[in-house]
């Protein structure tokens, strides 16, 4: 059957873009929200929708009927199906007159979900997540051959599930968790060759686990935790033959499961979470676990393990989080447990192990919690554990353990991590040390209280994004009026789903390319194509599609959104001009080469969706707090930017311009102030790189002539319309004058661009009158680094490219400037080099 829906994102002109940012009390980041994907149908233009068909409308009524909609979130719900495919039904989204989704999380709905859903022959999705609905998990799913998607957690169903769950062969996402289901897991769950998500955690679920569920190659997370489950986990994991298994999280915790520790789960090559803890759980530990080299969190505490703490536990160089505790483990740590050397969290209490506390622990460097409470260690407590600077919790009690304790330690943690061990001193006024040699002057606590930062508004602030909200939703009215929808013919797919922020350390660049191809036969349907890279956060292109979102700017590559996808997460998506890109296939590849560019200061590329009919989005991260051109230009009088702040900004954006240079060899050609964007640490991230490499060179060259009217571009350009390094360094000058000066290159003064401007004031020696006014209120302290910056920055405007320094130049000076900000920098590289470190060296 051929279908048409549409597929469009508002195209909505907004005041917030790259261009002109004239005043810094004027500008306010107002909020529009619109669905990135809208479906309508066939001639949807003005009013006339296409009528929903008659099965469709009478299995919704009867939907509507059997809930309890006790806030009348359903009012809309009134005619007789004029509108329920046209928009007017709060929920429903239609192809064709068909319903494909319903979507009603958060609407205090109760009642019961009505079996006459199976009626709605073409819905994909079924989204009533966080309501009061009770009842059962309808049969009729079984009857909807289309199901990709059903979200009923948060919820009070209770019964079974339905094993007729297994007669939808492309089920996705099963998401049934926190009700009141009880009965066994069917084995027909693993039914659909789609399967990616299935979370049932939080019911009083009984029986096994079906083995079907380790067959399963595309299931990638499976969380069945806090359920009543019993007997054995299934050895079957991995299957047989070398086909590539997908599970990243298996969390089966706090149920009573017997039995050992499935040795074939050393089969799951991308796992990176096992939690197996407060079980029944006995035998020993499998030496093959540490094939796992993706584990991040292996969980096995509260269980009956015996046996010895395997030495293949430190082959797993991925591990960030270690709990045995309360097993009956023995025998001694392996000292190579420093192998572990990105683990965070050691837990190993109550527990019987035996021997001296590993010096080697004090290796592990990044270490902040360790629990060895409960054990059998002797011994002393090695010095060296008080070099660990990020220890926050630390517990040796209840061992066999002698001698003193390191007086580092004993300033940092109180008696209750030392009490039990009959022969350890020094740790209280009551357990002084008989013979205490010297003693050691008091060290300075390492611990530094940490103030927590509020961020809080200001009236000013919320009058002015009062007064934002207003304007902008006075613009959307006007834009509705205007907007004619453009037709599209569409049909969304995907595989992948979300995975919990752990995924972020995965290290991987498993590049996962999901083609409609065979969906599209077995649909019988057009569909698009979502490709993710190495990243946080995987969805289906249904969730992508689906997401709430909220316009953040538009520039000439298209359209920003802040999207929010089912479960939360927030992303950032780019939709691209129309006709402005490059062919499908160029574009892709060029794409699969930004979406392995990954540097702390460049913002990564996480996916990318072509729609059936061309529609192309770039998924990015998402940042806080918007563009350096809104943190400079549209904050508060009162919000004063420091010296520090705008100097680790500006070497940001230089290493990141560096690393664009000189590793990926990818000039900018459009680097504004409007392009960098700023995470919660103020951290800067180049955004909008390599776009030119998607685009068509029409469009590059619109994107010159736009950048020109900013204030960003290099004098030659106006000519030459070839951007290159020199043009780039230009480009990284103008802003940090725009960081020196608080003044925005977009607003002329006295009829010169800035950096005319701050070469003329400083010609007549008032080189003072350029700085922002904030910053001399520190002159004495920072003058010779806000003169040399100035200096730096007027070279790199020199209107002769040759002049103009390389950009490698440009970062050696900003560090000779300031030493300090230089030696931070590099001891905290930023998230990005931490999560995607095989991505970087690639
Ligand atoms: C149906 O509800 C909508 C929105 O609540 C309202 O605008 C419309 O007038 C109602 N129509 C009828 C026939 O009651
Ligand atoms: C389960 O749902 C209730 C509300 O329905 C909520 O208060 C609770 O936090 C949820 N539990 C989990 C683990 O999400
Ligand atoms: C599974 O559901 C529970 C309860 O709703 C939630 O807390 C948990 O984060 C979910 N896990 C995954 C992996 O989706
Ligand atoms: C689903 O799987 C079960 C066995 O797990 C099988 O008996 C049944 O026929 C399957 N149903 C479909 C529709 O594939
Ligand atoms: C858990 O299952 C056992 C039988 O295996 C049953 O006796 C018990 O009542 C169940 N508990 C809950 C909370 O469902
Ligand atoms: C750890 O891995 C290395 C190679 O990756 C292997 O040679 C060694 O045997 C493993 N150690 C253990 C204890 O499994
Ligand atoms: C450990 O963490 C560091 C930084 O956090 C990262 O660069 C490295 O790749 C990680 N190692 C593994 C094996 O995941
Ligand atoms: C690890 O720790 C041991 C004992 O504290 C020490 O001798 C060794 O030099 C350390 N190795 C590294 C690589 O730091
Ligand atoms: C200690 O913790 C801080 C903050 O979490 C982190 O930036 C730093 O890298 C950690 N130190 C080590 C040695 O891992
Ligand atoms: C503790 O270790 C000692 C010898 O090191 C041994 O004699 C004793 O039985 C152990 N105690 C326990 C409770 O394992
Ligand atoms: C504690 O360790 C000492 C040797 O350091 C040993 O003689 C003693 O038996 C141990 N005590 C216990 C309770 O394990
Ligand atoms: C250390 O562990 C013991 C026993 O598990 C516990 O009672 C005590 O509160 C813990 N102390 C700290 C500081 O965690």
């Amino acid at each position: 059957m051929f279908m048409e829906n549409m597929l469009f994102l508002h195209g909505i002109s907004y005041p917030f873009t790259s261009f002109g940012f004239s005043t810094k009390k004027f500008f306010i980041y107002a909020l529009i929200f619109v669905q990135l994907l809208v479906f309508s149908s066939q001639h949807v233009s003005g009013q006339d929708g296409v009528i929903v068909t008659q099965a469709d409308y009478q299995a919704l009524r009867a939907f509507k009927h059997e809930l309890i909609d006790l806030r009348g979130v359903l009012r809309s719900w009134n005619d007789s199906g004029y509108g329920a495919c046209s928009g007017g039904w709060i929920g429903i989204k239609c192809v064709k007159g068909q319903v494909i989704a319903i979507q009603l999380p958060w609407k205090g709905l109760g009642g019961r979900i009505s079996e006459k859903i199976g009626q709605l022959q073409a819905l994909r999705k079924i989204s009533l997540h966080d309501n009061v609905l009770a009842g059962n998990v309808p049969m009729a799913f079984g009857f909807l051959p289309n199901l990709r998607g059903v979200y009923l957690f948060n919820n009070r169903l209770s019964g079974s599930i339905p094993p007729t769950i297994g007669n939808c062969p492309v089920l996705q996402t099963l998401d049934l968790s926190n009700n009141s289901l009880t009965g066994p897991i069917p084995p027909s769950i693993a039914n659909s060759t789609r399967l990616f998500r299935v979370n049932l955690s939080f019911n009083s679920l009984s029986g096994s686990i079906p083995s079907s569920l380790t067959r399963s190659s595309s299931l990638t997370i499976l969380a069945l935790q806090q359920n009543n489950l019993s007997g054995s986990i299934p050895n079957s994991w991995g299957g047989i033959g070398n086909r590539a298994y997908q599970l990243q999280f298996l969390t089966l915790d706090h149920n009573k499961l017997s039995g050992t520790i499935p040795v074939s789960l050393s089969k799951l090559g991308l796992l990176q979470q096992i939690s197996l803890s407060n079980n029944q759980i006995s035998g020993i530990i499998p030496n093959e676990l540490g094939r796992l080299t993706r584990l991040q969190v292996l969980d096995l505490s509260s269980n009956a393990i015996n046996g010895s703490f395997p030495a293949s536990i430190s082959n797993l160089s991925s591990l960030v989080s270690l709990n045995l505790g309360s097993n009956r483990l023995d025998n001694q740590i392996p000292k190579t447990i420093d192998r572990l050397q990105n683990l965070s969290v050691l837990n190993l209490k109550n527990n019987q192990f035996s021997g001296q506390i590993p010096a080697t622990i004090s290796n592990i460097s990044g270490i902040n919690q360790l629990d060895l409470s409960g054990n059998n260690f002797t011994g002393e407590i090695p010095d060296s554990l008080a070099s660990l600077s990020n220890l926050t919790s630390f517990n040796v009690s209840y061992n066999n353990l002698s001698g003193s304790v390191p007086s580092l330690l004993t300033k940092k943690f109180n008696k209750s991590s030392f009490v039990g061990n009959l022969q350890l001193c020094g740790y209280s006024i009551s357990t002084p040390c008989s013979t205490s040699p010297t003693e050691n002057p008091p060290a300075p606590s390492p611990e530094i209280p940490k103030e927590p930062h509020h961020h809080k508004l200001s009236t000013k602030d919320i009058i002015l994004i009062a007064a934002g909200i207003l304007l902008v939703i006075l613009l959307l009215l006007c834009c509705i009026l205007l907007c004619c929808f453009i037709k599209k013919k569409a049909a969304m797919k995907g595989k992948t789903d979300k995975s919990s922020k752990q995924a972020a350390a995965a290290g991987g660049s498993a590049e996962k390319a999901i083609s409609a191809g065979s969906e599209i036969e077995s649909a019988g349907e057009a569909g698009g194509k979502l490709v993710h890279f190495d990243g946080p956060f995987v969805f289906t292109a249904d969730d992508l599609l689906c997401a709430t979102a909220e316009i953040m700017g538009k520039s000439t590559y298209g359209t920003a959104y802040k999207a929010t996808l089912e479960d939360g997460n927030q992303v950032a998506v780019k939709r691209l001009r129309e006709k402005t890109t490059k062919g499908q296939k160029e574009f892709e590849a060029e794409a699969a080469a930004i979406g392995k560019i990954r540097h702390a200061n460049l913002l990564a590329l996480r996916a990318y969706y072509l729609g059936p009919k061309g529609e192309k989005l770039l998924v990015f991260d998402y940042m806080p707090k918007g563009s350096l051109a809104s943190f400079l230009h549209a904050r508060g009088p009162e919000t004063v930017i420091d010296w520090p702040t705008r100097m680790n900004i500006a070497m940001g954006v230089t290493r990141g311009l560096n690393y664009l240079h000189n590793q990926e060899n990818i000039v900018h050609g459009n680097l504004t102030s409007s392009n960098i964007l700023l995470d919660e640490q103020n951290n800067s991230h180049i955004a909008d790189f390599g776009l030119s490499r998607l685009m068509t060179n029409a469009a590059n060259t619109n994107v010159i002539a736009t950048a020109g009217s900013l204030g960003y571009n290099a004098p030659e350009l106006s000519k030459t319309k070839k951007t290159n390094t020199k043009t780039d360094v230009y480009s990284l000058g103008v802003i940090i004058l725009e960081l020196l000066t608080g003044k925005s290159p977009g607003e002329p003064m006295n009829g010169m661009d800035l950096p005319q401007w701050v070469a003329s004031i400083v010609k007549e020696e008032w080189t003072n009158e350029v700085f922002d006014l904030e910053l001399m209120r520190d002159a004495p302290a920072i003058g010779d680094e806000l003169l040399n910056t100035l200096k730096l920055a007027l070279h790199c405007v020199d209107p002769s490219p040759a002049a103009r320094p390389e950009v490698q130049q440009v970062l050696q000076q900003l560090e000779e400037i300031k030493p300090e900000a230089a030696a931070a920098a590099a001891a905290s590289p930023g998230e990005e080099t931490a999560k995607a470190p095989s991505s970087t060296s690639e």
